[in-house]
């Protein structure tokens, strides 16, 4: 459990854990975004949280220099909101997103849920966002800016609810060619349990029209050169499967993969009842019970792709150890999300800072 003797480990147990996740994390997007939009705001977020700018390993990933090798993983800044305030609690990169080409609200609350004693999250968000083209608007403010100029930010696009998955292919084109001009990097998540169908289109019949489409969007939108593309999957994929991905990547000319998105899996080990379970019903489970499956497949990538493409490794880290694990297991960069919520603005700061020390 968050310890109560730090400051935000007080927050937490009395303020934070006793309201709804979603109003919890709707009040952290907003606090964060006034705080780096006052005069010297992101230089105190930087002295308070990340530590000094430079600190990190400065390796070159995806054609981009990452001050760290640990960032923020999709869907806790989905509609790019503060991407750059994040970055200046000490994350390296910040995925925003998942975004679809139109808005849509996602599925009805509650859809977000803390299993504490796990240090897990059970969500069915189903994408809210508001849509592609108002993230590439605030995205070009963002570009605009000399902090925004040196970010690393991926996008990570999906589609939408009522676009037929036979048609899928058409959402993902588009989500890229909106998002394309403002992303480090492009992710086609085809992983997310909440949106129907949308875990089919991991099959290698599906998914490489699906790939082809982005790779040839990104390569007619960008000057100087393209973006670099990704896929990102789930941890419930048989292990055939994973590799089936992998090497369709490969073909398809993908920068590499991030594994992995939440699982559909309730693991025995849950210290959550099987009563509060099934109350709380369908969803994607994150956190630590997703570690050791999120591990295994990042062998069986790294083992299936040359050197050359990258894997990002996500699901269940919590330490800096957990983070140079992945690293040593072969992972080119690591990211995480759900222990933000029970280590609090420290965190990625903290990561970092011993990873770079
Ligand atoms: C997610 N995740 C996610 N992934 C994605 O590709 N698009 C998304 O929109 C979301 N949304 C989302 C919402 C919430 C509330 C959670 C907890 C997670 C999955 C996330 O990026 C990550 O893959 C998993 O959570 C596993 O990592 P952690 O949380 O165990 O570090």
């Amino acid at each position: 459990m968050t310890s109560p003797r730090t400051p935000y480990g007080v927050l937490f147990e009395h303020v934070l854990s006793r309201i709804d996740p979603e109003d919890a994390h709707h009040l952290t997007v907003r606090a964060l975004g006034l705080a780096h939009a006052v005069p010297g705001g992101p230089a105190i977020l930087r002295r308070l949280f990340a530590g000094t700018r430079s600190a990190g390993t400065g390796r070159q990933v995806l054609g981009v220099a990452h001050r760290s090798p640990f960032g923020l993983a999709a869907g806790f800044d989905k509609d790019a909101a503060v991407p750059l305030a994040l970055l200046d609690l000490g994350f390296g990169h910040v995925e925003v997103g998942t975004l679809t080409p139109r808005a849509q609200p996602g599925n009805p609350r509650p859809r977000s849920f803390r299993l504490v004693r796990d240090r897990a999250l059970i969500n069915r968000m189903g994408f809210n966002n508001g849509g592609a083209e108002a993230a590439a608007r605030r995205l070009a403010r963002v570009r605009s800016t000399a902090a925004g100029r040196d970010a690393v930010i991926g996008v990570n696009i999906g589609k939408n609810k009522d676009t037929p998955v036979e048609r899928a292919v058409e959402d993902y084109r588009s989500a890229a060619r909106t998002l394309a001009p403002y992303a480090s990097y492009l992710a086609i998540n085809v992983s997310s349990p909440n949106t129907p169908h949308l875990r089919d289109l991991q099959g290698v019949d599906a998914l490489r029209p699906i790939l082809a489409a982005v790779v040839a969007e990104t390569r007619s939108t960008r000057i100087p050169g393209p973006v670099p593309v990704l896929v990102k999957i789930a941890p419930d994929l048989h292990d055939e499967d994973v590799r089936a991905v992998a090497r369709l990547a490969r073909e398809e000319g993908l920068a590499g993969v991030i594994a992995t998105n939440t699982t559909i899996a309730r693991p025995s080990t849950l210290h959550a009842s099987r009563a509060r379970i099934e109350e709380i019903g369908a969803g994607g489970l994150s956190g630590p019970v997703l570690a050791e499956r999120s591990r295994e497949v990042l062998g069986l990538l790294r083992a299936e792709l040359p050197e050359g493409l990258a894997v990002i490794s996500c699901g269940g880290v919590t330490t800096a150890d957990d983070v140079r694990a992945r690293l040593d297991a072969g992972a080119d960069l690591v990211q995480g999300y759900t222990a933000l919520i029970y280590e609090g603005p420290g965190w990625p700061g903290r990561i970092s800072r011993a990873l770079a020390g």
